[in-house]
């Protein structure tokens, strides 16, 4: 494609055929929202990618890496690079005493890695079964189900410096993991694009049944098997799948409250929902969000879905516009009920970013 840089340029030429203009992010976002990427390339190999960012920066474009896209909310054309992370290899090794050390490339499917898991007999990461999504980003946002985090298994990510294209690692103790949140999704955003990660799996391990909606579900002695298989049935009822109905998850956090409100709270709405969370209490925003009357409400084209209120759908709108209405219309009204700040889950693109 004719790019409107210099083609006489060697480097420009030697990557640009990997390059296309103005091409619609609707099939990489699971919302299926359409807007433009002005320039757009996918990336399957390390050197692959390290070539594309040589060229971002060669020519002072921003860069912005997607992965599964399950946990973006695009709301406006892109303008640079957009990189589509499809990177791919897994490998085991097993490690003295009890444990498997497993290396994952950072576009590998998330599900699929779970599946291969528990296949090989390997615990650690079976509660974390059909989260959509690459592997690349379950450390971005610490993804976490029935009990468990990434962050709890997550050994080392190597990253990719996307200034100086220097490879590295980093140890999971260092990405500042907290509820759905690490230095991924902040200070280290325009800096870093992770291109591995390693688990640290147990061959033999006691299974966590601890969260409520998981332990009712199993019939019988729970095993490795059975915990996935009960992790893919209770979510495939309360999360829509995006390949039906377009969504990215939860689209709010669940707001932590410090125990006098949860005690002012608890005292108005009596069945109020909410869990221990260090010296705090974590409330159920689908909980919220359903008593205040918006499960299964419509708005324009999107609306919030009918068996689970914490997840926001798109039915048919092709811009986010909608959605970000609907969005700051549950916020007020939970702020006006509860006195409770939703904080939105999905990271948001195009990045604020210094960086051009
Ligand atoms: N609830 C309601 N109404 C609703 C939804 C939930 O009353 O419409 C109440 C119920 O009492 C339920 C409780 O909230 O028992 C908790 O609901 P659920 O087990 O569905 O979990 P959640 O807190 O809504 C979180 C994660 C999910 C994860 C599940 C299971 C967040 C933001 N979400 O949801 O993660 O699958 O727990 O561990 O923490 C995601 O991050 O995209 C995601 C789907």
């Amino acid at each position: 494609m004719k790019m409107r840089f210099n083609t006489e340029d060697a480097f420009a030429l030697r990557i640009e055929n990997s390059i296309q203009e103005n091409v619609s992010l609707t099939n990489y976002n699971t919302f299926r929202f359409d807007y433009l990427a002005e320039y757009f390339a996918i990336a399957d190999s390390l050197d692959g990618l390290k070539a594309l960012l040589a060229w971002a920066k060669h020519f002072k474009q921003a860069v912005t890496i997607i992965g599964g896209g399950s946990n973006l909310l695009i709301s406006a054309d892109i303008t640079g690079l957009v990189i589509i992370n499809r990177l791919t290899g897994i490998s085991s090794r097993e490690q003295a005493g009890n444990l498997v050390s497993l290396t994952v490339s950072s576009g590998e499917n998330w599900h699929q890695v779970v599946k291969h898991v528990v296949e090989q007999g390997w615990y650690g990461i079976e509660n974390l079964a059909l989260i959509p999504g690459t592997a690349g980003a379950a450390p971005v946002q610490n993804i976490g189900a029935y009990g468990v985090e990434i962050k709890d298994v997550l050994a080392r990510v190597q990253v990719i410096n996307r200034k100086t294209g220097d490879v590295y690692w980093i140890n999971g103790r260092d990405c500042g993991f907290a509820y759905r949140d690490s230095h991924f999704k902040g200070q280290w955003k325009d800096l870093l694009i992770i291109t591995c990660v390693e688990l640290s799996l147990k061959k033999r391990s006691e299974l966590l049944l601890s969260y409520g909606g998981l332990s009712d579900r199993i019939e019988g002695k729970a095993s490795l098997q059975s915990v996935f298989d009960t992790v893919c049935h209770v979510r495939s009822e309360k999360l829509p799948d995006p390949s039906l109905l377009a969504n990215s998850g939860s689209f709010f956090k669940n707001p932590i409250v410090n125990s006098a409100q949860h005690h002012k709270l608890k005292e108005q709405f009596p069945n109020l929902v909410s869990f221990p969370f260090d010296e705090n209490f974590k409330l159920a925003a689908g909980w919220l969000i359903e008593q205040a009357g918006w499960k299964g409400k419509h708005y324009q084209g999107v609306g919030v879905y009918d068996k689970q209120a914490l997840v926001l759908v798109n039915h048919s709108e092709t811009k986010a516009v909608p959605l970000l209405e609907l969005e700051a219309q549950i916020k007020q009204s939970i702020w006006n009920r509860y006195g409770v700040k939703l904080e939105r889950e999905p990271v948001q693109l195009p990045l604020e970013t210094e960086e051009h």
